[in-house]
């Protein structure tokens, strides 16, 4: 109690919360408790709430010395805890592991009260405190992610109860991140987010003990657009006191702006970003054609976001751009897009859109990393046609090893190597089985987006020759870093050679 009343929660907000503590001694109280009420072990390990020595065979309870967040899904029954240190011991909070009935990713903190609102918008916070403040503040309409960050199942949450969403996450560089990361999913969902606005103070209960209701009432209805928010936010990458940073700069901004569905948005963007950073309307307005011109191309099918964001879709990809004269032959895989094989592109980090590079300054700049997106891209759709195509694998293996991915921290790398391992274990890939190996969300969407990387090819033929390129432009990206000897050298020139006139046949 001394710990909640410190941190000035009331009488009502403790009750409404069903917050409550765990003590110290006995550290089996709540064992002994329930084995009292004749459950059983095997009940007992699976509810999350026990510590298990294996060795022993004996339990304790998880939780202990703690004050405790009972979780609840949206009908009022406890479906997890949440435990606290009072003071600084580590971990901060404690929660219970996901079990047959607490599944992390399908609720959320306090929607059980958020849902009756009549406000028209969710409140997203980062943590419970943030949340239980808020709701003694009156806004009843706070929800947080259960020690988890926001994946779609959250989102898919939220969109079954509004359109609109304020997330209100840390205002340090972690909780910025957070913010970018959920912004694109929640767009995904159908969702509008909005961004609020904490600073000087670090989280909604920081600013609500700091300056009261009515200063945060004020700050929710001025909450910040969420593309107004990714611009500031890639502001931070260049430097506007410097002339080319400056030009930079705008570039991206129309590279975002050009992404958007339809002339109104577009031209809405316009206006706020010219009178926001000073810049004329006109010579943004001739960026934005110009990226409009170019084409923004969508490779990425998973990463190209939804909701007032231009995506291509399989059924739009841009066939109509197909040339027969133009010498994009249907055996490039980026000849759909009206992309050449040397055709540069790059692909903008805040929407996870591809755009071809424009002809500008900035693009030389830019060019080692477009060539290295270029070949990443290649990496990504050879595993997606190794998980597609299993029959392709022996033949692939012989020229590309997994090592030849990527680092193995790196995501490509990692996940290139359980992909060689399921098919040697198994002859195919699991798509859900990797997934499950990367608890993080970004990473999900991002190893997601890997798998559907969109296959441009039509038809056998096309497809066959098609992973062929592929293959090759993933072996000839490897030979850089394969070694120099003179033996390593002629290898794979011959080994190239092979390549390019090799016949995969798909059955
Ligand atoms: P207070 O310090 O009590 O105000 O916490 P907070 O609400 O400000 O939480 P913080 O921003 O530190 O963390 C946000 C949320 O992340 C928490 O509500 C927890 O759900 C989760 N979290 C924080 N620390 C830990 C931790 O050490 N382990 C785990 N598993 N989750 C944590
Ligand atoms: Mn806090």
């Amino acid at each position: 109690m001394d710990y909640l009343t410190g941190r000035k929660l009331g009488a009502d907000t403790i009750r409404s919360f069903a917050l409550g503590f765990a003590p110290k001694n006995p550290s089996d109280g709540l064992y002994r408790f329930l084995k009292s009420k004749g459950i059983s072990d095997d009940l007992l390990r699976r509810s999350g709430l026990m510590n298990v020595d294996e060795r022993r065979g004996t339990m304790y309870d998880k939780f202990w010395n703690r004050v405790i967040f009972p979780i609840m899904d949206t009908s009022d029954r406890i479906i997890g805890f949440g435990g606290r240190v009072m003071g600084d011991g580590k971990p901060k909070y404690l929660n219970s592991p996901e079990t047959k009935i607490f599944d992390k990713s399908r609720n959320l903190y306090a929607l059980n009260i958020a849902r009756k609102t009549r406000e028209d918008y969710l409140i997203l916070c980062e943590g419970y405190m943030d949340v239980i403040s808020m709701h003694q503040a009156g806004f009843t309409n706070a929800v947080a992610s259960l020690g988890t960050s926001l994946t779609p199942g959250h989102c898919a949450l939220l969109a079954r109860y509004t359109k609109n969403v304020i997330l209100s996450y840390d205002s340090d560089n972690a909780g910025i991140n957070a913010a970018i990361r959920a912004i694109p999913m929640l767009r995904k969902a159908g969702i509008t987010p909005r961004i609020l606005k904490l600073e000087p103070y670090k989280d909604p209960d920081e600013f609500i003990k700091a300056l009261g209701h009515d200063a945060m009432q004020e700050r929710l209805r001025n909450a910040q657009n969420a593309m107004m928010f990714e611009i500031a936010v890639v502001k931070r990458d260049y430097d506007l006191g410097d002339p080319d940073g400056k030009t930079q700069f705008f570039e991206r901004v129309a590279g975002m702006i050009a992404a958007l569905e339809t002339e109104m948005e577009r031209q809405n963007y316009i206006d706020a970003v010219s009178r926001e950073y000073m810049v004329e309307k006109r010579m943004l307005q001739e960026l934005v054609n110009r990226n409009l011109v170019l084409g923004v191309t969508g490779l990425s099918s998973q990463q190209s976001s939804s909701a007032g964001h231009r995506s291509v879709s399989a059924s739009d990809d841009g066939m109509d751009d197909y040339d027969p004269q133009s010498g994009y032959g249907p055996d490039d895989p980026f000849a759909y897009y009206g992309i050449g094989p040397d055709t540069e592109f790059y692909q903008d980090e805040s929407t996870g859109s591809m755009y071809q590079a424009p002809p500008t300054a900035a693009r030389n700049n830019r060019l080692g990393n477009v060539k290295q997106q270029g070949e990443m891209i290649s990496r990504q759709l050879l595993l997606n046609y190794i998980a597609q195509y299993p029959s392709t694998y022996p033949t692939v293996k012989q020229y590309v090893s997994a090592e030849d991915y990527g680092e193995t921290d790196s995501l490509t790398g990692r996940v290139a190597q359980l992909i060689y391992d399921q098919m040697e274990k198994n002859g195919k890939v699991d798509e859900a089985s990797i997934l499950s190996r990367f608890p993080d969300a970004a990473d999900q969407t991002r190893i997601a987006g890997m798998f559907h990387t969109l296959d441009p090819a039509s038809s056998r033929t096309e497809r066959e020759k098609a992973i062929r390129e592929t293959l090759l432009k993933v072996f000839s990206a490897a030979s850089g870093s394969a070694g120099n000897d003179l033996q390593t050298v002629i290898r794979r020139k011959n080994q190239e050679a092979q390549l390019r006139t090799l016949r995969i046949t798909l059955d």
